[in-house]
């Protein structure tokens, strides 16, 4: 999604910023563009912009591009085409204020055609030009007053940023929905949508809330409120290490990101299991043990691979607690106007903690009263701030679109919740201990799959070659298998399919044939010899086969290849069930010579509707 990069400093304000726009390039995005202010006239704003990689702009940039005070962007289109003209900053009639914006202007058509009526000629198809216009005819006295009037006139979200050719020392910034960080270094100020922008310069770093203004000079900032009151706010150091934003030796950041999968799995569970009662601990809830027994429902909320694991939590927690859950795509829930129930504890998923249809059932849920816990690996982002509490996953920084670690970790989150909710009302002690037991042993068992990676690589580039494919798995194997389709469509774009396999017959089998390959989940449960007849089905059309089971699952003579994981205890085992799916996506994009880290059309954070 949309990128943003501020300076303003003793720096030269351009390579700093493209520099910084390549540390958000795996966010997706079409084009790129750069505003700088200075040079030899004092206050000149020149801007560069251009549709293509960041890389393709700093070729092309003009000799003449100095300047200590600068912006920057990378856009992904939501109105208009890529194009150079629709790139950000997009700029006044006049030249003299630059603007670059992440989100979306709701009421832009409408200011568009007043702005159209007051004789000023809009360049671009976008809705972030008419800023530039509103903050250039604002006759207010100072650039933080002209932003404001120009804000008030917006309906939408945004996250932006703004330099002006009479305001030469400063950078005004503003959000409303969309992410925007202001990291503090020595005589020099940054602002940025992501920390990964930020980090190799300061861990100094602020965030901004919604509906906050700030300014940026060289020697500090200081934040509003819309109406110019001062909030007040102050950088906090962040405890992240500068190193977790490098792919280092790995071809891509996802395969970094698979690798560290034992670690990240250690790192969530660490401190949280209460090995004496059975228990885990989780200090983020905002209720006690009486208020957990009065639950009656869970409802579990996210998008895309955040919300099939949010299906494999739901399972988790009706098997372990008995409470009924389930989960839905946050995206389609506020729209069918939910019914929110006092006694029912809605959960929120999400890597990145910004993705905006999550944020907004969030919103939803307490607009109507109810209460939301978050399930989030950002700290202090805007869903983990909008929730009641919740659990930090502790995955690190995820760079690579397709998430890997921080699902695993989600999955493992999602199991000491239900741990504790079970133990509070009928799991038992020993079923309790069980689980912890086996939960301790998951990273080590993570890591013998991902060691197993050339072999599945092997598997890989025979589905690499299908345009086709089905997943397929049943109960708590259906989640994993509609992960295993979305991390294999998203990077290797061959369409792949899941389905219960228990539905096969009601149509899909139709388009079983030797061209269409199904990778089937078959865990030994109860349901090992149901799902085992249905790979008959399947072998008997002469479809491909790919099973991923394990060792003591006999699959007779079913011509197929397989892949064992190591068993863990049932309700635990989706988890080991998914990796093999992740590093079959991954091998299978390698082989067809994808960019993994940057998949056509995705973004890693969702930030707009
Ligand atoms: C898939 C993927 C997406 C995200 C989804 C939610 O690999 O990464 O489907 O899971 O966009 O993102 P978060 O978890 O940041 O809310």
């Amino acid at each position: 999604m949309c990128g943003i990069v501020g300076y303003i400093g003793t720096q030269q304000a351009a390579p700093l910023i493209l520099e910084g726009l390549t540390r958000l390039e795996h966010r997706g995005y079409d084009s790129a563009g750069v505003a700088v202010l200075g040079g030899s006239k004092e206050s000149a704003l020149r801007v560069a912009k251009k549709a293509g990689r960041v890389r393709d702009l700093t070729d092309d940039l003009p000799k003449r591009f100095s300047g200590k005070v600068g912006i920057g962007h990378t856009r992904w289109a939501t109105h208009g085409p890529a194009n150079d003209v629709n790139a950000h900053p997009h700029t006044d009639t006049k030249g003299d204020v630059a603007v670059v914006h992440n989100g979306i202007i709701d009421n832009a058509s409408t200011l568009r055609a007043q702005l159209a009526e007051d004789g000023i000629d809009l360049t671009s198809d976008t809705d972030t030009e008419v800023l530039a216009h509103l903050i250039a005819r604002s006759t207010a006295e100072t650039l933080e007053a002209r932003v404001a009037e120009a804000l008030s006139a917006v309906d939408g979200t945004y996250g932006l940023a703004v330099v002006h050719a009479d305001f030469p020392d400063r950078i005004v910034v503003a959000r409303n929905g969309s992410p925007l960080l202001i990291g503090v270094g020595e005589k020099e100020m940054l602002v940025a949508s992501d920390l990964a922008a930020l980090i190799r310069h300061t861990t100094m770093v602020a965030h901004l809330e919604d509906g906050e203004i700030a300014t940026l000079t060289a020697g500090g900032f200081t934040t509003y409120r819309a109406d110019l009151t001062s909030t007040h706010r102050t950088a906090t150091e962040v405890d992240v290490d500068p190193a977790t934003y490098e792919a280092g030796e790995h071809e891509s950041f996802m395969h970094k990101e698979m690798l560290e999968q034992p670690d990240a799995a250690e790192r969530v569970l660490r401190g949280r299991l209460d090995e004496r009662f059975g228990t885990a601990h989780l200090g983020g809830l905002p209720m006690d043990a009486r208020e957990t027994r009065a639950i009656k429902r869970v409802k579990i909320l996210g998008c895309g691979s955040a919300y099939y694991v949010g299906q494999m939590g739901a399972s988790l927690i009706e098997e372990l607690a008995r409470i009924p859950a389930d989960a839905e795509a946050a995206s389609e829930f506020r729209y069918r106007n939910p019914v929110i129930e006092p006694d029912t504890l809605y959960v929120a998923v999400s890597q990145s903690g910004e993705t905006i249809d999550t944020l907004l059932a969030v919103q939803e849920i307490h607009r109507k009263g109810g209460r939301c816990i978050g399930l989030v690996n950002v700290v202090g982002s805007a869903i983990a701030r909008e929730c009641e509490g919740g659990i930090y996953l502790h995955a690190g920084p995820e760079v690579a679109v397709a998430s890997t670690k921080a699902l695993t970790n989600m999955f493992l989150g999602f199991a000491l919740l239900a741990l504790q909710l079970g133990r509070v009302r009928d799991l038992s002690i020993s079923d309790g201990k069980r689980l912890i037991a086996a939960l301790l042993e998951l990273p080590e068992q993570i890591g013998q799959v991902l060691e197993r990676e050339e072999e599945i690589g092997e598997i890989a580039q025979v589905l690499a070659d299908a345009e086709s494919l089905f997943f397929v798995g049943r109960v708590r194997g259906f989640p994993v298998a509609r992960e295993g389709a979305q991390k294999f469509k998203e990077i290797s774009y061959r369409h792949a399919e899941a389905y219960q396999t228990s539905e096969l017959k009601h149509g899909p089998l139709a388009l079983i044939s030797g061209d269409v390959p199904s990778v089937a989940i078959v865990p030994q449960d109860e349901l090992t010899d149901r799902n085992v007849g249905a790979l008959h089905e399947i072998a008997a059309r002469g479809g491909p086969l790919v099973v991923i089971t394990h060792p003591d699952v006999d699959l007779g003579e079913i011509e197929c290849r397989r892949l064992d994981v190591p068993r863990s205890e049932r309700e635990l085992d989706p988890i080991l069930l998914t990796i093999p799916l992740q590093l079959l996506a991954y091998r299978a994009a390698l082989h067809l010579g994808h960019d993994i880290d940057k998949p056509r059309n995705l973004a890693k954070s969702v930030t707009v509707e």
